[in-house]
């Protein structure tokens, strides 16, 4: 029996998404979002799930805090929805909007839970939508406005603001393969998205330096452990432009190394839409940087016949099938620092959805193993010299997943849906106790002595 220690002062939490979370979609003059729209029309979700109430987390932030606390989590990442800040976009400011989020962090801070704010995650205006979305360039100048009066707000009592969640799935999710809000399957338009996303990421650092400077500022990318799914030198050269296209698109830009060259030639893209001046305020310096992980992924040339067996396809799995792969995440950390030396990183999201037992949906042994493992590759990357900050979980609480709608759970905490009802998962009390101790077991038998924390 042993245990492996994590610094001083290590930031341990729960992620989670205003639209995933919030309910409350038509409440206290809050805008329609992409996400409202897509969800209500048909098709789009499984289901026919919507986030219409979601969690009730509007209604019920104070129990959602309440849980984080006595967890032992010192930090809750969050995001803000656009339209319930501006119900259209730009202009109107809807003053209830800002007054909840002001709720939400005066109580994390009296519960000694340091907010990180995202300013984007996915829950874009729908007036912004109609006047051409993210492929319109507009869209960042209002991205601009709504960061400054965020950070205006709350600056003063937030720890860390990030721009944008995962810039690379609100492009290609969003844009290019039409599964995501806004629905589109447009390459070109999934490539000014792209760009327009990094745009708005440094605008939107100016108007949070202005308005909140001592808040830091940074962004968060989701990266994928990508290999070649042989060593034939078509698949490395597909693997390359995968990488290319997912880790490295957002990732060089900001810092300062411009777009990767293989994958954009693999795109066709003839960067109509970079403008004087676009390269070097993508680049303007941040303070941290998210790194959400999940999964690794092999990579085989379109060239080449299907491989018997397909690698990987003894791997472990997660409820929705996605690979279990603890070394990506030291890996990916590893390649991200390799660009950004000393800077502060936060996995900002990492976890799994696995089906709930029907005789005590609060027993969740895979996802304490997934968690465990996965804090033993954080520790590799720090103990390798890898300046990682913090751990967030994703996510807090069971909640809508995106075009799977409720069917999948990657809660901490479980929700019952018919009821709102909160239970806490064994595997909130692993994180929760290894936050407390700083120390992870090497086992997970030793997590939950006797069953005691059940
Ligand atoms: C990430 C998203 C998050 C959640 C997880 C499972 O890509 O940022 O909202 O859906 O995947």
């Amino acid at each position: 029996m042993g245990f492996r220690q994590f610094p001083a002062g290590f930031t341990w939490g729960a992620a989670t998404a205003s639209y995933q979370i919030e309910g409350a979609f038509a409440e206290d003059g809050k805008g329609e979002s992409i996400w409202d729209r897509f969800s209500h029309a048909p098709g789009h979700v499984a289901g026919g799930d919507t986030g219409d109430v979601a969690c009730d987390h509007y209604h019920r932030y104070r129990e959602d805090v309440a849980i984080l606390a006595a967890l032992g989590l010192n930090a809750y990442r969050f995001s803000v929805s656009w339209p319930r800040v501006f119900p259209s976009g730009t202009g109107y400011v809807n003053a209830a909007g800002l007054d909840f989020y002001e709720r939400l962090v005066d109580e994390l801070l009296a519960q000694g839970i340091a907010p990180h704010v995202t300013l984007y995650h996915w829950d874009l205006p729908q007036s912004l939508q109609d006047a051409g979305g993210w492929p319109a360039r507009a869209t960042t100048q209002a991205f601009a406005e709504y960061a400054g009066v965020v950070a205006q707000r709350l600056g003063d009592r937030v720890t860390h603001i990030a721009t944008i969640n995962e810039p690379y799935v609100v492009s290609d999710h969003g844009y290019r393969r039409g599964v995501h809000a806004p629905g589109a399957t447009d390459p070109a338009a999934a490539l000014s998205t792209a760009h327009h996303l990094l745009v708005a990421h440094g605008l939107a650092l100016q108007a949070i330096r202005a308005a909140a400077p001592r808040v830091a500022a940074g962004i968060v990318l989701n990266l994928d452990a990508l290999h070649p799914a042989s060593g034939h030198l078509l698949d490395l050269e597909a693997a390359i432009v995968a990488h290319d296209q997912v880790n490295r698109w957002f990732l060089d830009p900001i810092v300062g190394r411009g777009y990767p060259e293989d994958g954009a030639r693999a795109w066709g893209w003839t960067r109509g839409e970079v403008l004087d001046g676009d390269m070097a305020l993508i680049a303007s310096p941040i303070d941290f940087l998210g790194v959400n992980y999940y999964s690794h992924r092999y990579v085989r040339s379109p060239g080449l016949p299907p491989l018997e067996p397909a690698p990987g396809a003894g791997d472990e799995r997660t409820g929705l099938g996605w690979a279990v792969y603890p070394a990506g995440l030291t890996e990916v950390l590893q390649f991200v620092t390799s660009r950004t030396g000393e800077l502060p990183l936060y996995v900002t999201e990492n976890g799994a959805a696995y089906d709930v037992d029907p005789r005590d949906p609060t027993a969740d042994p895979d996802r304490v193993r997934f968690l465990r493992r996965h804090l033993e590759a954080a520790l590799d990357a720090i103990e390798g010299g890898v300046p990682l900050r913090g751990y967030l979980a994703w996510s807090l609480l069971d909640n809508f997943e995106w075009a799977l709608g409720y069917g999948p759970r990657f809660g901490l905490v479980h929700v019952d849906y018919a009821t709102l009802e909160r239970r806490v998962r064994d595997s909130g009390r692993f994180l929760g106790s290894v936050a407390r101790s700083g120390r992870l077991p090497d086992t997970e038998g030793q997590l939950v002595p006797g069953g005691a924390a059940r």
